[in-house]
C-alpha cells in the first residue's frame, strides 16, 4: 500500500472530537468562562489524525491552536457546538472532551451593560443541551461515545456515576484538584472508565494519554493495532 499521512488503523474512519471550553455571552464585551485551555482535546485529535482517521474537531475558544490535518469546525457556546457536532455526525467514534458550560445568562443583552452606581447586576442562567448525552441517547449514535469527567473528591464515583447517566461507553476521569496543576498543566493523571472495567494510567504528558486512548479507540472499533 502507498504510506501517506492517511494511513493506518483508523483508516476511512471518522471521529468526531470536542474540545476547548465554551464561552457564554453576558452581553457583546463579556462572557462566562471555564478554565480550559483545550490542550488534551487537541492532542486527542492529533492521535486520532496519526492513526489514519479523518477528525472533525468542534472546538471553542481554547487557549492551544487546532491540530493540522484535521476539519476544525470553531464554535463559541455550548447551543452552537451542539449544532456543529450534529452537523458533523454520522462517525464511528466521538470523543467529547470540551469543557462545556454548564449554564448560559438567560438574559444575556445585545447592548454592552452600563455601570451604574449604587446598583448590582442580575444575572438569570438557563441550563445548556447536555451534548454527550444528547449524542449518545440520539438515533445518530456513533458505535463508540467517549466522554470525560474531571472531578474532586471523589474522583471515581463520580465519574462511574457520569457515564451511566449520560448513556456513554466510556469515560475518561480526572482530577482536577488544584493541588494536581493538571487543568491548565502539560500532564495528565486518568482512570479509563468503560463497561468492562477500569484502568489507571499513570500520570503522563497530554499526548501521550492522547495516543493510549487513539489506541484504545482503534482497537474497540476493530482495527488491527500492532
Ligand atoms: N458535556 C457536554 N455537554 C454539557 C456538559 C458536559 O457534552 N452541557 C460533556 C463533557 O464534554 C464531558 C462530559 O459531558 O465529556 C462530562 O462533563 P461534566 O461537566 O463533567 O459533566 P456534568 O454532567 O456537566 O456534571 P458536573 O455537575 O460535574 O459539571
Ligand atoms: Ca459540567
Amino acid at each position: 500500500a502507498i504510506q501517506g499521512m492517511f494511513e493506518g488503523p483508523l483508516s476511512g474512519r471518522h471521529v468526531l472530537v470536542t474540545s476547548g471550553p465554551t464561552h457564554e455571552p453576558i452581553d457583546p464585551v463579556r462572557y462566562i468562562a471555564n478554565r480550559s485551555s483545550g490542550a488534551q482535546g487537541t492532542a486527542i485529535a492529533a492521535a486520532l489524525r496519526d492513526l489514519g482517521a479523518r477528525v472533525t474537531f468542534v472546538t471553542g475558544p481554547a487557549s492551544v491552536p487546532p491540530p493540522q490535518g484535521v476539519d476544525v469546525v470553531r464554535v463559541e457556546t455550548a447551543a452552537q457546538m451542539l449544532v456543529a457536532v450534529e452537523a458533523a455526525l454520522p462517525a464511528d467514534a466521538a470523543v467529547m472532551a470540551a469543557a462545556v458550560a454548564d449554564w448560559r445568562v438567560e438574559n444575556a443583552g445585545a447592548s454592552k451593560m452600563k455601570k451604574v452606581a449604587g446598583a448590582l447586576p442580575v444575572l438569570s442562567f438557563a441550563e445548556n443541551p447536555d451534548i454527550l448525552a444528547t449524542v449518545s441517547k440520539g438515533a445518530a449514535r456513533p458505535a463508540l461515545v467517549v466522554g470525560f469527567a474531571a472531578e474532586t473528591d471523589d474522583v471515581l464515583a463520580h465519574a462511574r456515576a457520569k457515564r451511566l447517566r449520560k448513556g456513554c461507553d466510556w469515560i475518561v476521569a480526572n482530577d482536577v484538584s488544584p493541588a494536581t496543576g493538571i487543568m491548565g498543566g502539560s500532564e495528565n493523571a486518568v482512570t479509563l472508565i468503560t463497561g468492562s472495567g477500569e484502568e489507571t494510567w499513570e500520570r503522563a504528558p497530554k499526548e501521550e494519554v492522547a495516543r493510549r486512548l487513539a489506541l484504545r479507540i482503534a482497537e474497540a472499533l476493530g482495527a488491527a493495532v500492532t
